[in-house]
């Protein structure tokens, strides 16, 4: 497969794909299950039937073989790293070889063109995605491009939270830059890491995450993703709000480092592209 790196900025980005291989190890029913009850929470539906499903920044592929799970009629899942697509295949060939109903490739959010070619889809998901391009602002008006009228938007982004986000930017920037200094912020950080982010999980009774990733995976991904932003959740509705799209549903994040989730609804009218196309 052909990398493009045209679009992507010209920074050292964190190799998610490497981690995602890793994860896929953990992989079993139990997180299956989880991934597909998120996607049903937070979009409010039973199933996805007749749906179109695209999933921007697929990662391990876990959302689009749920999605696929849950009856949407055409999944579609892109990343631009190589490894992450690597598993994202992976997936599909586990669960659903043969299938014609759920395409991979490799692309950017940030590539307006490839965005364009792919046609229009009843719900666009970009989980923990935007915030990692390096033009994340970008990457959230470019996300409206393949949504369909009436479709619905569910993203998720890291919480701004002033200069602890920045310091966090920083460590990532090491992290990610230097890997020599990796072993020296995990020794430095894991007692804020457990804290901030395993701690409230236990006092919550529930290790596992609810949505079926692995805390360790997650703590890497925490701790190498870079490049990264962050935005409050009053900028990302008013962002969305003045683009004609509707706020349906907004889950603070846990723990106040984390996600943001948000589901958006665009307006039935708000351009001349037909629903649900996809391709
Ligand atoms: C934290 S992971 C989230 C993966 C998945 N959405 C999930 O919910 O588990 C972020 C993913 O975004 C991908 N990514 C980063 N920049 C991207 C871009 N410009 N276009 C597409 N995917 C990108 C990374 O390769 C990585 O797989």
């Amino acid at each position: 497969m052909s990398v493009r790196r045209d679009t992507i900025p010209a920074v050292r980005h964190y190799e998610f794909g490497r981690n995602w291989q890793r994860f896929l190890a953990t992989l079993n029913g139990a997180r299956i299950s989880a991934a597909e009850r998120s996607l049903k929470q937070m979009l409010e539906v039973d199933n996805l039937a007749d749906k179109t499903f695209l999933d921007v920044g697929s990662g391990s592929g876990l959302f689009s073989l749920a999605a696929r799970r849950l009856g949407a009629r055409h999944v579609h899942s892109f990343d631009y790293d190589p490894d992450s697509v690597g598993c994202t295949c992976e997936l599909k060939r586990r669960y659903f070889p043969d299938d014609d109903q759920w395409t991979i490739e490799q692309g950017s959010v940030l590539d307006t063109g490839y965005l364009d070619r792919l046609g229009t889809f009843d719900i666009v998901y970009a989980w923990g995605v935007l915030h990692h391009t390096g033009a994340m602002w970008q990457a959230l008006e470019n996300v409206l491009i393949p949504l369909a009228e009436g479709g619905a938007l569910f993203i998720a982004i890291y919480n701004d939270q002033g200069w602890i986000s920045a310091y966090w930017r920083q460590i990532k920037r090491l992290y990610t830059t230097h890997p020599a200094s990796r072993f020296l912020i995990v020794c430095t950080h894991a007692p804020v890491l457990l804290c901030s982010r395993a701690l409230p999980r236990l006092m919550n009774g529930r290790l596992k995450s609810d949505r079926g990733m692995a805390l360790w995976y997650d703590l890497k991904d925490w701790l190498g993703g870079y490049p990264f932003e962050v935005a409050t959740r009053a900028s990302i509705v008013g962002f969305y709000e003045s683009r004609g799209c509707t706020l349906l549903k907004l889950r603070p994040c846990g723990d106040p480092s984390g996600n943001n989730e948000f589901v958006f609804r665009r307006a039935a009218t708000s351009r001349p592209r037909q629903a649900g196309t996809g391709p």
